[in-house]
């Protein structure tokens, strides 16, 4: 893709970290990768294209998110509503979600990264659901990074999933109706286990959470850089943490009296 990479020249890199700002990093981000649509327009090329170069940003800041030792990392790559578009668009995303996976496992898995797809893989052409499968029984064991893919993910459709799990529970005797807390929901979800989004980017300026991890957001802290996503670069991302860790969260409370 040298067209590409000539036309985005060379990426900007680093923003010098502090212990202090180490110290105030979020357990759990969240990604909404938007913009490649606008970045090809921009640039006369196919949305495929820009969708392609979509995936380099996204090699680099998982990349960057494993090297800063942050939890858990969850972008959203196809979304419940994203089967709207034309179906030469849908199918240039899926040919790229197998290309990613071919290309990525191998390292990802190296650098001991937990794949989990989270959204129903049912809908998906056998070679691509076995791929999905394949990558998070891989590396199921891995201890570093999780990383979560959100594909065919809706967030109502998740907690939809997770209250249909609750009353088939319920019904086999396995869970009583008073047992049903935020717990037993939290429980029930792809994240299950994982600590909530504590910081939610999403690229291109729009300001929407367009069905992403509604669950998880209930207190993230929200930014929304206006550069598209083709043209995010780590150091556009070591500014968003930096700006994260000087937020103030109360949760509803009251820090100063
Ligand atoms: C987001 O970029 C990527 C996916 C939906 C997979 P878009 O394709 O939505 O880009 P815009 O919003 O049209 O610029
Ligand atoms: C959200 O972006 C989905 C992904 C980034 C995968 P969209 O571009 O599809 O969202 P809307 O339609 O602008 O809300
Ligand atoms: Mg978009």
């Amino acid at each position: 893709m040298d067209i590409i990479k000539d036309l985005f020249g060379q990426r900007e890199r680093y923003v010098p970290m502090t212990a202090d700002a180490f110290e105030r990093l979020p357990r759990h981000v969240g990604i909404i990768m938007d913009g490649n649509g606008r970045w090809a327009k921009k640039n006369k090329l196919g949305v495929a294209l820009g969708h392609r170069r979509g995936v380099e940003t996204l090699r680099e800041i998982i990349r960057h998110t494993d090297d800063l030792g942050i939890g858990a990392l969850s972008i959203y790559a196809f979304s419940t509503e994203n089967w709207n578009r034309s179906p030469e668009e849908v199918g240039a995303l899926m040919q790229l979600i197998l290309d990613f996976f071919a290309s990525e496992i191998d390292e990802l898995h190296e650098k001991n990264v937990r794949i989990l797809i989270l959204g129903e893989k049912d809908v998906f052409q056998p070679r691509q659901r076995e791929t999905l499968i394949r990558a998070e029984e891989r590396t199921r064991a891995n201890t570093g990074l999780t990383l979560n893919i959100c594909l065919n993910y809706g967030g109502r459709a998740e907690i939809t999933r997770a209250a249909r799990q609750i009353a088939l529970d319920v019904q086999a005797g396995r869970l009583s109706p008073d047992a049903v807390d935020e717990k037993a929901v939290s429980d029930r979800l792809y994240t299950a286990g994982q600590p909530d989004v504590d910081l939610m980017i999403r690229t291109s300026g729009e300001m929407r959470l367009s069905n992403f991890l509604l669950w998880q957001c209930a207190y993230a802290e929200f930014l929304f850089p206006t550069v598209l996503w083709p043209e995010f670069t780590v150091k556009d991302y070591d500014e968003a943490l930096l700006a994260f860790g000087g937020r103030e969260r109360r949760f509803g409370g009251r820090l100063t009296p």
